[in-house]
């Protein structure tokens, strides 16, 4: 692969073929962080800008601005630096270290609000600091993933037809749900294209996405705290909801037998567990994951950090697992 520019370093066509969540079936794991800036969401961010260009809204000088937990903000700073545009990224005290370093190391701004919103989250925060600053300044372009069509057929065009690629006939497919980007886009293309398949969505305890009850979330990347009005894309045969305990426990379960991934794929991984006995064995099981584990090395990954959120987990429920 010889990439033109930075944009084109996407890797759609990775998967692992993981043994070890139930004995009776492989769950091929659609690996999405080793595309440039590490996370599934570098091929959202570049199909929206170039939406935006299509449409003739971005020119030369515009400034781009975007609420992110970490990866669209990451994968936006690296664009905008590719292409020119300045770029401000609106997130919040969950983001990882390593991410904001990495966002201002691009050259974007960015503003992190620390005002919970009515359900516990910040997401409404970060949204109502961007409708102010819009009002104030007409030359910003907000992106809007939460609303914005084109994050859904981002992956219609890239990940679910990748995922057909390798697998034309899939049992089961297991999307995680945060803006529901990668969740409506894969399972309108799945409808059409593999009707049989069954479509697992997977959602964090605490998030509001498809109806739950609010409540306190740690860990980037799934969930939201206000829905987003691209949700009406998603369709799913099961909605699970996982509290954060079990993304912890099968992240650090993994990472022991050498598989370093990120939160998200954790959550969704535990779904896969949860429901294993309802797959019958041999099916052929789709999960994605988004990013790897890298950037959780001071957050899932570090003993402090997980005893301070969740007392006890590691020395009662994984005692192998304390470092
Ligand atoms: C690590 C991670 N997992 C999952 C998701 C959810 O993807 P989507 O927004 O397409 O629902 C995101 C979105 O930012 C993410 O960063």
């Amino acid at each position: 692969m010889i990439a033109q520019c930075p944009t084109e370093l996407v890797h759609d066509d990775c998967f692992l073929a993981l043994r070890s969540i139930a004995p009776h079936f492989a769950v091929n794991l659609k690996l999405e962080g080793f595309s440039v800036t590490g996370s599934i969401k570098v091929k959202a961010g570049a199909h929206m800008i170039q939406a935006l260009e299509a449409a003739g809204t971005l020119r030369p000088g515009s400034r781009i601005i975007e609420s992110s937990s970490g990866n669209l903000g990451l994968a936006l700073s690296m664009i905008c630096a590719a292409k020119g545009y300045a770029f401000t990224c609106v997130s919040d005290p969950n983001i990882s270290p390593l991410t904001e370093s990495l966002i201002k190391a691009y050259g974007a701004e960015l503003i992190i609000v620390n005002k919970r919103d009515v359900n516990g989250g910040y997401l409404e925060t970060r949204i109502e600091l961007i409708k102010s600053m819009i009002k104030l300044d007409s030359r910003l372009v907000w992106i809007n993933q939460y609303e914005n069509i084109e994050n859904v057929r981002a992956h219609r065009l890239t990940t679910a037809t990748s995922i057909l690629k390798h697998f034309p006939n899939p049992d089961f497919i297991f999307v995680g749900a945060g803006t529901t980007g990668t969740l409506g886009g894969v399972s309108s293309e799945l409808r059409e294209r593999a009707p049989n398949a069954r479509i697992i969505a997977v959602d964090s305890v605490g998030s509001v996405t498809f109806g739950g009850l609010a409540g306190k979330r740690y860990i980037p990347g799934l969930g939201t705290s206000t829905p987003p009005p691209i949700r009406r894309h998603s369709s799913f045969d099961k909605m699970l909801m996982i509290p954060e305990v079990e993304t912890i426990v099968m992240c650090r379960r993994l990472v022991r037998q050498g598989i370093l991934l990120g939160g998200s794929t954790g959550t969704v991984l535990a779904g896969v567990g949860r429901y294993a006995d309802l797959i019958h064995a041999g099916a052929c099981v789709v999960a994605i994951s988004p990013d790897l584990g890298d950037r959780y090395a001071d957050t899932i990954y570090n003993d402090e950090w997980v005893n301070t959120r969740f007392p006890n987990l590691l020395r009662e429920s994984v005692p192998e697992m304390a470092n």
